[in-house]
């Protein structure tokens, strides 16, 4: 049978290791590593990504010097008591008949999570996200980390590694050398383009020396830091061909942004267009010739991997997110079995890691858990219940999809006639269509298994019970705020549900209320601009989007700011008066008031919609409220309780 993707699944040699297909996993921080020492919780990780048929796995990032250490669930490669840990990473990746390895790290000036010691950098610039003013590296300093990188790539090596790799991208202390932006030394190591990039040739050739040539050296590499006097593709490009004239690295892997508002670039989210920097790894391609090149960043589906493959961009692909929400996305294209469960570049999965918080997928419940869950193949339940699932949003469907799966006989209503619930409508933000993804995903599950499906169908109590039940799982979602404010006229406050939907009148001046600080909220104001309307953004938060992930508020807020939304934060409601709406401030309790307001969109707070629950209370064995309907929170919190309860039924 021929290969759908045959230069994808074609093999290429990258230093002394030939991998069986250019689809590799690039370097993904998780966050799981426990007092700085790897966790089993990484070994069944990486195992899960290498089992799915990756051509090489890069680890997460590893600390070289105890200068660089943000928080406690980094792994400390420095420290020899890592290398039990590391050392069965490595074995459980060679199971899988998959080379390994390893990323060395050491963040500089980056450290903005908890720096509990002067960050070290090549200038005393302050980090532009904390402001943390890092300590001047003198040249002794430097020699020092300079030997950490190699003693820890020794330690790699000892551990089983194939190699390391050296993380000169996203703004950390290599880039930090590398980069005129940051580097304002005046010795040997800053200046000139050569001069800058000394010390990464010197961290190479100590690496080199001390690990031989029998072990992979790449680099992942800025092809552009999006700043202002930082490296663009003509210095990525000039950076590359001398690292690649030391004939001492067998590949280097293109990314892009740093630690400034340029950090967007780095993991971009769905507002992004589909593989949006490929063209600076086919520049730095066109710099380095015969040296393997990888391109990465939202590169999402094994097609795309092989676009850019045939178009002489890259020799391979680099995936994170794509790998996280579906380890088994290589053997799946491979094999054409399994439908690849798609990631949707939500940023749920770095939001948490960018806050120190262990690593998650908005739906792949079996992130880290690896071990305990294989979201597509929960155990059979041991006593087959007739099961009523009522709604058929995100906690809807996945409740039912692991509940038929276990075995058990599943009957869905769904009062509209499609389902997706709320996910349907954040779908129709702009620029937030990939969310649909997530619904198209577990509907195609769902409608593939043995679950009735009742759509169009209110489910009142009654048409419950009739069915009489072993189990009824509650997922009626939520309810909008009531369009109420006081002092306001009749249709002059409307939800945003109602804006979505279309639903009423919405004048030219637009206040929006802000109470839930996440990415409806957002993404209305983003519609309402569409519309020509005058936004006012009003929200009691201190920031639009506070729970929105970093990089996706980097990009949200500039798109509302450039299209004139006037963004008032810590600010409360008061009343209206005519077209007049008077907030006060959270803080100083101060009046300000904004004038000419023609609508006022509630973008919530939400309630549960839990109507059925009275009259299903005491009448059937189990009840089971899951999702909104339980207490209103987002899609991850929905479908991840939806998986939870529909193992434990
Ligand atoms: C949760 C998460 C953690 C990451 N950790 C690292 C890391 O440790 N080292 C690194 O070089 N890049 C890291 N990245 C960036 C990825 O390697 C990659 O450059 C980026 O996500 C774009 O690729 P993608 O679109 O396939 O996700 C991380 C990305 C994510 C989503």
């Amino acid at each position: 049978m021929a290969l759908v993707f045959p230069r994808l699944f074609s093999s290429i040699r990258v230093g002394p290791l030939t991998l069986s297909n250019r689809l590799c996993h690039a370097a993904t921080l998780t966050n799981f590593a426990e007092h700085n020492l790897p966790s089993q919780r990484q070994v069944e990780y990486y195992e899960a990504r290498a089992r799915g048929g990756v051509g090489l796995i890069v680890s997460e990032a590893i600390v070289v010097h105890p200068q660089s250490v943000p928080t406690s669930v980094v792994i400390a490669g420095y420290d020899r008591r890592s290398l039990d840990g590391l050392r069965r990473i490595a074995d459980a990746v060679h199971r899988q008949g998959v080379p390994m390895v390893a990323q060395l790290w050491h963040a500089g000036r980056q450290q903005l999570w908890t720096p509990i010691s002067a960050p070290w950098a090549p200038s005393p610039i302050p980090d532009p996200l904390s402001g943390t003013i890092p300590h001047e590296m003198s040249r002794q300093e430097i020699d020092e980390v300079v030997e950490s990188f190699a003693a820890t790539a020794q330690k790699m090596q000892e551990a089983g590694f194939d190699g390391v790799e050296l993380h000169g991208a996203h703004g950390y202390l290599i880039t930090q050398f590398l980069s005129p932006w940051s580097n304002r030394r005046r010795d040997e190591y800053g200046g000139s383009s050569e001069n800058r990039v000394r010390f990464l040739e010197r961290v190479i050739e100590r690496v080199r020396s001390t690990c031989g040539w029998d072990f992979v050296v790449g680099v992942k590499l800025n092809g552009h830091e999006f700043v202002e006097g930082g490296i663009d593709l003509a210095e990525a490009q000039r950076i590359a061909t001398r690292l690649a004239a030391t004939r001492a690295i067998d590949y280097i892997a293109v990314s892009q942004g740093n630690f400034s508002k340029s950090l967007e670039a780095h993991v971009p989210d769905m507002h992004f267009p589909r593989a949006p920097f490929r063209h600076l790894a086919r520049g730095v391609k066109e710099a380095v010739g015969d040296l393997p090149v990888c391109a990465m960043a939202r590169i999402v589906s094994p097609r795309e991997a092989e676009v850019v493959l045939q178009s002489g961009d890259a020799d391979l692909v680099g995936m994170s997110r794509a790998l996280i929400s579906d380890p088994d996305l290589p053997r799946k294209a491979k094999t054409g079995e399994g439908e690849i469960r798609p990631c949707i570049m939500c940023n749920v999965c770095w939001g948490a890691v960018s806050l120190g918080k262990p690593m998650l997928c908005v739906y792949n419940p079996s992130v880290g858990r690896e071990g305990e869950i294989d979201p597509d193949a929960p155990p059979p339940a041991s006593l087959t219940k007739r099961v009523v699932v009522v709604g058929g949003g995100l906690s809807g469907l996945e409740v039912s999809r692991v509940a038929a799966l276990r075995g058990h006989r599943v009957v869905l209503f769904e009062k509209t006639g499609a389902l997706g619930g709320q996910a349907n409508l954040a779908a129709r933000l702009p620029g937030r269509a990939e969310f649909g993804e997530m619904t198209r995903y577990l509907v195609s599950e769902v409608q593939k298994l043995p679950i009735e499906l009742r759509l169009g169908v209110e489910a009142t109590a009654d048409a419950v019970l009739e069915l009489s039940p072993d189990a009824v799982v509650l997922a009626t979602g939520s309810l909008p705020p009531a369009p109420l404010l006081p002092g306001a006229r009749g249709g002059q406050v409307v939800t945003t549900w109602d804006v979505i939907e279309g639903r009423g009148e919405v004048g030219r001046r637009v206040a929006l209320i802000d109470a839930e600080g996440e990415h409806e909220s957002c993404g209305v104001a983003e519609l309402l601009v569409a519309q020509g309307k005058r936004v006012w953004f009003v929200t009691r938060f201190d920031m639009v989007g506070p729970h929105l992930n970093y990089v996706s508020r980097i990009g949200v807020t500039g798109r509302l700011l450039r299209n004139g939304v006037v963004c008032v934060t810590g600010a409360e409601v008061k009343r209206v008066s005519g077209r007049t709406l008077i907030l006060a401030n959270l803080y100083s309790g101060q009046e300000h008031r904004l004038r000419e307001i023609e609508t006022v969109v509630l973008a919530g707070p939400k309630g549960a919609a839990t109507g059925l629950l009275e009259g299903l209370r005491d009448k059937v064995p189990e009840v089971h409220a899951i999702g909104d309907c339980y207490a209103p929170r987002d899609a991850t919190a929905a479908v991840h309780e939806g998986h939870r309860v529909g193992r434990l039924l």
